[in-house]
């Protein structure tokens, strides 16, 4: 079962070269991993700040104690690539060891572009590894992880694969395993050397495996072959679409401040100074049993979030509209019932293909 699993998870970075590690942890411990194996203390590292979840890898980078140059954006904003270019340009002596990017920022709803950052990379010839947080993004959004030359991956069960928690999934290029060789940061549960061994022995793990997750994993990916994966990703667009003309039917903003950014898997709505996004969560969960995201530290009180990731359709997702309308018109915004879901529901009925298996 496990060496199916590693076969067929590597589907979903879309990668043929990488080694995954399927490890009993969460997002974070899967960072750990990425950063552990690959980096040395002291390494130079580049890392953007544009969110909550950016800011907390950067903060594990930090004590860690890697060199961390930090390339902040204003929350609702992307990854500043031109300070990446200038950054990459001066850098002729190759100080920097590693890029590490969130390629969708959960707390905003910001999707960064993994290929400009790789072209940058390519067009400055340097050598930097590429390490790419893809909790909320991978097996929703496009993502090419040999064809954008990332070094490492990573994941965590609770998202796209719509598991229980517990799992984080890290993939690395030949290139990152080559790197794990020297590097020097201190690691035992996330070694991947011990993964390695038990590889080539043919029993796969160095540890008791979360038998149940692996179970949960290969009905995930069942599910999601079964619906093809490019098909589970055009699912999540247009989830993210109806969402995004729902909440210009209601006159609210999105907290994403370029379309180039738009998240196709969790819309951040801003809503009017004189309303808590908090009370707006805490209403959905009291009142509708609908489970909203709070708004995070900078933005917490302003911005309220919907999920659209995962085992979603888009039936399901009209119904936390309809919810999030009641809410809004609860807590005295004034929102006209029907505004958002008609929005929604007009683009859906000219989008939603066919279920192949049906036709
Ligand atoms: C983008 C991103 N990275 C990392 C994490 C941390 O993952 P975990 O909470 O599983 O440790 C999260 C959690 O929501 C996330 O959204």
């Amino acid at each position: 079962m496990t060496k199916t699993l590693l076969e067929d998870v590597k589907k979903i970075f879309k990668s043929t070269t990488g080694t995954p590690f399927l490890i009993p942890t969460t997002g974070t411990g899967a960072w750990e991993s990425a950063l552990t194996n690959t980096l040395s203390p002291g390494d130079r590292v580049v890392s953007f700040l544009i969110g909550q979840f950016s800011l907390l890898w950067i903060d594990q980078q930090q004590r860690l104690n890697f060199n961390v140059d930090v390339i902040e954006s204003e929350w609702g904003q992307g990854a500043n690539l031109e300070v990446l270019a200038s950054k990459l340009a001066a850098d002729t002596a190759h100080t920097i060891k590693a890029i590490c990017i969130v390629h969708n920022e959960t707390a905003t709803g910001v999707t960064n572009n993994l290929a400009a950052v790789r072209k940058i990379l390519d067009y400055y010839r340097h050598p930097a590894l590429f390490l790419v947080d893809g909790v909320s993004s991978i097996c929703a959004l496009d993502f090419r992880m040999d064809e954008w030359g990332i070094d490492v991956a990573l994941t965590g069960s609770q998202k796209a694969l719509s598991l229980p928690t517990g799992m984080g999934i890290v993939c690395a290029s030949p290139k990152a395993l080559e790197a794990s060789k020297t590097a020097k940061s201190v690691r035992v549960f996330f070694d991947w050397k011990d993964y390695l061994k038990f590889y080539k022995l043919g029993t796969f793990w160095p540890y008791t495996p979360s038998i149940q997750l692996l179970y949960g994993l290969r009905t995930a990916l069942d599910l999601i072959f079964e619906e093809g994966l490019d098909n589970v990703i055009a699912r999540h667009g247009r989830l993210a679409k109806a969402t995004r003309l729902a909440v210009e039917a209601w006159g609210l903003k999105n907290c994403t401040q370029k379309e180039e950014w738009y998240s196709d898997t969790v819309t951040a709505v801003v809503v009017p100074p004189y309303i808590d996004s908090s009370e707006i969560v805490r209403r959905g969960w009291k009142r509708y049993n609908l489970s909203l995201g709070l708004g995070l530290n900078k933005v917490a009180g302003k911005v309220f979030r919907i999920g659209h990731l995962g085992n979603l359709n888009e039936l399901q997702l009209l119904g936390c509209l309809a919810g999030v309308e009641m809410i809004l018109k609860d807590v005295g915004y004034p929102v006209k019932l029907g505004s958002g879901v008609a929005a929604a529901c007009a683009y859906l009925q000219n989008n939603i293909p066919m279920i192949p298996s049906r036709i």
